[in-house]
């Protein structure tokens, strides 16, 4: 799938593990290293010690290497579990009270333990029908304040960094299914690329940057053929075996 990739977040779905290995079983059929499976946490590192075909992500980490953190799991243990990508400040974290703070740390403990971060920016809403001046200073407050902690002098943390534009008013589970446009869309992820190298990344022009919200079968055309779209972050199509084979399809060939 040349540089492009696509990355599914399941979120909490299914609800059965019969369900979950049935979706990794068809995504195995087609699916290689660029394409990205995020399952929820309690089946991730069965499949991930299992299977190496497609990659492997989790939807959230801890920032400490180990010790008292009940409930939580570091990147070493998804490192020796075979999981490659974590993504990092999703929107619906945030809204469960995930600081600009931890986020940066938990971005920092993603690189220091040599796995790739995905990092999830967006605006809350749009006032218009392109990117305004509100909408970038948002997003660009957003790196940032999460980036805050990398050295970009240390430039091999950079190509394993990857950026998610995510509105968060084109979510599914919030906009019923309303993406944003393709081409608003490539026009905001050029920005954060400029963005990226106002903060001091040398190499924030060749970062993927992929796009997420509400992104299906039907309207995935659209944004695989913009230039500045590296991929997508899907989450609700990518639970339904059709639509996410097609998704991946589309970006086959475009
Ligand atoms: P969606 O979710 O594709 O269902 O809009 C994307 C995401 O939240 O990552």
């Amino acid at each position: 799938m040349n540089k492009k990739m696509v990355v599914a977040n399941w979120k909490m779905n299914p609800s059965t593990y019969e369900e979950a290995e049935n979706l990794v079983k068809s995504v195995l059929k087609y699916g290689d290293k660029d394409v990205v499976l995020c399952p929820p946490l309690i089946w991730l590192t069965d499949f991930s010690h299992k299977q190496r075909k497609v990659s492997w992500g989790a939807q959230d980490v801890f920032y400490e290497k180990a010790g008292a953190y009940t409930g939580e799991v570091s990147v070493p243990m998804l490192a020796d579990a075979g999981v490659s990508y974590v993504l990092v400040g999703h929107s619906e974290r945030r809204a469960m009270g995930e600081t600009d703070d931890l986020v940066a740390r938990k971005l920092q403990s993603v690189l220091d333990g040599g796995l790739s971060p995905i990092l999830c920016v967006g605006e809350n809403q749009r006032m218009g029908d392109s990117a305004l001046i509100e909408e970038k200073e948002f997003v660009a407050k957003q790196l940032r304040e999460a980036l805050q902690l990398v050295s970009f002098a240390q430039g091999d943390n950079e190509p394993r960094l990857v950026i998610a534009y995510e509105p968060v008013w084109a979510i599914s589970a919030r906009s019923g299914g309303v993406a944003d446009t393709p081409e608003s869309a490539a026009l905001m992820i050029s920005h954060i690329r400029s963005m990226l190298e106002e903060i001091g990344s040398p190499v924030g022009r060749s970062l993927k940057v992929l796009y997420g919200g509400s992104v299906n079968a039907e309207n995935v055309k659209g944004f695989a053929t913009q230039e500045e779209i590296d991929g997508v972050l899907v989450g609700g199509a990518s639970l339904k075996q059709d639509d996410f084979k097609k998704i991946v399809g589309v970006f086959r060939k475009n």
